[in-house]
């Protein structure tokens, strides 16, 4: 009799123990949804609005995409990336920075710029850091410039900087299309690059690469000295910077086989002329005016004025073009200073704010 109390009483225990795995893993998106919700009803006056939400329960959301053949789930945690009353709450929570009004979500979804695995609904599962046997984690930092390019075959792209910077490199600094084609044109003493970002992670040779075994550090290092990664290589060693080398592999990681359908790609010719100009010109008055003395972008910068990398999510163009006329018409007791700018200045300067991202 005892005995068989102690086994019902284990496997009880062990019922309850499997369960509680199961819900504590299954748990993870209704945590951040259930914290959704709770903040939506905080911020809307509405009451009909809210005994809406109240009746909410919790689910998987997701973006099909049947251009690329993919489904993104991100959206299960990421709720608020289109809600601009969540600007200021931590991730997964936030409002998404101003890029999404050229590339609505429900056309691009997320993983076609940032990678990771769409079908996934937990954190680790989605490839927010490295996954093994996932080939592409979510891109960091400037690196996430090398999905625009997939798209974007324009020679400046707005917003991708170092993307941009690097085509010139490979065009006119170091003329390496004199050895390697990309989608036909160019020489043939160095391999093809149209699909080089593809290339699968065990057609590299790591033998002799010093930091992590990923394509990025491959590219890196083999740029850097292509001799001390492929002894043999008969690649020449332009002696780059290492600024010039990231740049250029962000470059080589947008050489991609993904099938991208016609109706997504930018040429030069489609590009809006009033938005080519940006970068130009507005960029250099904010050097001339010295705005990172008070604004950082990007983490780098002053701190007397709000960060401004994100600031197209929270402003639209009148408001700034206002500001920027007059700043303390706009915000009374202002420590920004009136620059007595001309409205083309200060137009020029609204739109290079506005491509931040
Ligand atoms: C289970 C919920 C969940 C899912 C699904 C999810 N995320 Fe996240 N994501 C998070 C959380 C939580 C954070 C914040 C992590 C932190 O603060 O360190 C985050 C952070 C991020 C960040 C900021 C950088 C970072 O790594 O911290 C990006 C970019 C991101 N997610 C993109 C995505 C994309 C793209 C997808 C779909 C492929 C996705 N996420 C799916 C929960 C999720
Ligand atoms: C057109 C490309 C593009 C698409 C599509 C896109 N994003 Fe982003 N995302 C970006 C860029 C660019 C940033 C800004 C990165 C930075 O400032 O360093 C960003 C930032 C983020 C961040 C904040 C990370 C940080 O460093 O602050 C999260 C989270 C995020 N995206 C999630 C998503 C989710 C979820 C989707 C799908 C609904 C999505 N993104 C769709 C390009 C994109
Ligand atoms: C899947 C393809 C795709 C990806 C990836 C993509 N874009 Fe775009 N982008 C587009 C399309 C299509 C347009 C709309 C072009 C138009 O309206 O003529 C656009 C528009 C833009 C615009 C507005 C200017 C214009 O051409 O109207 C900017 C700025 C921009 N993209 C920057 C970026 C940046 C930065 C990234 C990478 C973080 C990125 N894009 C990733 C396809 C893409
Ligand atoms: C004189 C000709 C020559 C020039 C100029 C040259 N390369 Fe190469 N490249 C080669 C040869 C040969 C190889 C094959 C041996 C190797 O991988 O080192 C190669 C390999 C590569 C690879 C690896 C491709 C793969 O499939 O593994 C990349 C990426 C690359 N080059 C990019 C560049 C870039 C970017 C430049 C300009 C900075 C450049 N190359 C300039 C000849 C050249
Ligand atoms: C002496 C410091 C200082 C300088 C220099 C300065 N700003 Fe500001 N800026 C501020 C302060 C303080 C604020 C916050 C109060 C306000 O909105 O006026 C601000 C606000 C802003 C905002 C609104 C940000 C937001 O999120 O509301 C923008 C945009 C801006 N500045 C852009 C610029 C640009 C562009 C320049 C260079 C032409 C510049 N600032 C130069 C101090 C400065």
């Amino acid at each position: 009799m005892v005995h068989r109390i102690f086994a019902a009483g284990s496997l009880l225990l062990l019922f309850t123990a499997a369960w509680a795995a199961w819900w504590d893993y299954d748990r993870e998106w209704k945590r951040y949804q259930g914290r959704y919700h709770s903040l939506l009803r905080e911020k809307t006056k509405d009451e009909k609005v809210r005994q809406e939400i109240e009746r909410a329960r919790p689910e998987i959301k997701q973006i099909v995409l049947r251009s690329f053949a993919r489904v993104d789930r991100c959206v299960t945690c990421h709720l608020a990336y289109d809600n601009p009353a969540f600007a200021d709450e931590p991730e997964p929570l936030r409002t998404h920075p101003g890029i999404l009004r050229h590339h609505p979500a429900e056309k691009f979804g997320c993983t076609v710029c940032h990678s990771g695995q769409g079908e996934a609904t937990t954190y680790k599962g989605a490839a927010h850091q490295e996954l093994e046997f996932w080939e592409r984690p979510m891109w960091k930092d400037e690196y996430l410039q090398s999905a625009c390019g997939k798209c974007h075959k324009e020679a400046s792209v707005p917003g991708a900087p170092t993307l941009s910077a690097a085509r010139v490199l490979y065009r006119e600094e170091f003329a390496c299309d004199v050895c390697h084609k990309i989608e036909g044109e160019g020489g043939s003493d160095g391999p093809d690059l149209t699909y080089v970002g593809s290339k699968p992670l065990h057609a590299f040779d790591f033998t002799y690469v010093k930091g992590e075994r990923t394509r990025p550090r491959w590219f890196f290092e083999h740029f850097k000295d292509p001799q001390a990664v492929l002894p043999f290589s008969e690649m020449p060693n332009v002696d780059m910077s290492d600024e010039q080398a990231q740049a250029m592999t962000v470059l080589m990681l947008s050489l991609t086989s993904e099938k991208v359908p016609p109706e997504y790609l930018v040429r030069e010719s489609t590009l809006r002329p009033e938005l080519a100009a940006v970068g130009v010109e507005g960029h250099s008055l904010f050097e001339e005016k010295r705005c990172v003395l008070c604004h950082s972008l990007r983490g780098r910068g002053g701190t007397l004025g709000p960060d401004l990398t994100h600031v197209a999510s929270r402003r639209n163009a009148d408001w700034l073009f206002q500001h920027f006329k007059n700043p303390r018409q706009v915000v009374p007791g202002s420590r920004m200073p009136d620059f007595h700018l001309s409205d083309a200045e200060a137009n020029e300067l609204t739109r290079y704010v506005l491509s931040l991202q």
